[in-house]
């Protein structure tokens, strides 16, 4: 990196985290002398997996408080690498760089494509999912998160399998069967779920990424149709990369606010 592109000395980079591209960002730049960072996690996994450097577990109390965060903690860069759906917090750091002006970045993994052979339905969020899933299965594979079980509860003619990393709250659907689990998923792992539970419909959010494609590709050559999810809106105007790499690269072409 030239003097003109790199870090300054004392960047300090809060990582709105929560993701696998957060938590590889936080290795990146730890192994980085001229960085500082701090990776902040909303709290809702029980034990989850810590990155490198600084970490901060919790709400901030909306955009407000994040600005505030920001600013008593000499914050010269912000890297929104949640979810692609976490809608809020997304939102809440786009209104932290109203407030502060400190430069923000969204790290964002592109959506999945449908491919030959996939028969794919799409979803406007889990109420529309919920109103179109009778109709197209009746042994389920959930793979949209504990938090949203809720909205598939009344399905009472629906068997569940649900997977999720903490077990998830009532209420839920009343014939189901959770499986405690963490990605990345191998394909081989994902076949023998499907054809041992006898799933005929998988249900997800268009998470993109690799660690959880496998059951879309088991998906398809067993037969299986997929409801997907599509993402919720994210704030206009903020920049966005791909990948971890090119979230490097804005960080060094990208100085602090002045
Ligand atoms: N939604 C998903 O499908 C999903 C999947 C995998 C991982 N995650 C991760 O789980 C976390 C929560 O997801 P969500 O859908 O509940 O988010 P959300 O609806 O966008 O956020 C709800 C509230 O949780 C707090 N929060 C969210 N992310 C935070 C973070 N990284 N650090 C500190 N506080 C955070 C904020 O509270 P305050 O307003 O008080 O600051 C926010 O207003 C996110 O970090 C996300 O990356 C979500």
């Amino acid at each position: 990196m030239s003097a003109e592109s790199g870090p300054r000395p004392g960047s300090h980079v809060l990582i709105l985290g929560g993701t696998t591209e957060a938590r590889q960002l936080a290795q990146s730049l730890a192994a980085e002398p001229s960085y500082r960072v701090t990776s902040s996690l909303a709290g809702r996994v029980a034990s989850p997996v810590l990155p490198p450097g600084g970490t901060r577990v919790g709400g901030f109390g909306g955009a407000a408080g994040l600005a505030g965060w920001i600013a008593c903690n000499d914050v010269t860069h912000v890297v929104d690498a949640t979810h692609p759906f976490a809608e809020r917090m997304s939102f809440n750091a786009a209104g932290a760089r109203a407030l502060t002006g400190v430069p923000l970045l969204a790290l964002r993994r592109p959506g999945w494509t449908p491919r030959p052979g996939d028969a794919w339905t799409f979803a406007d969020g889990l109420e529309e999912a919920a109103r179109l899933l009778p109709d197209l299965g009746s042994r389920a594979f959930l793979t949209t998160g504990r938090t949203g079980l809720h909205t598939f509860a009344h399905l009472t003619g629906t068997w569940f399998l649900v997977r999720s990393v903490d077990p998830p709250a009532a209420p839920a659907p009343p014939h189901l069967e959770v499986l405690l689990a963490r990605g990345p998923f191998t394909l081989a792992d994902e076949r023998a779920l499907l054809a041992r539970h006898r799933i005929d419909l998988l249900v997800t959010k268009d998470s993109g990424g690799t660690a959880t494609a496998p059951k879309l590709t088991a998906a398809r050559e067993a037969g299986v149709p997929v409801l997907v999810v599509r993402r919720p809106p994210v704030p206009q105007g903020v920049p966005e990369a791909a990948t971890v790499a090119a979230a490097l690269r804005w960080l060094g072409a990208t100085g602090p606010a002045r």
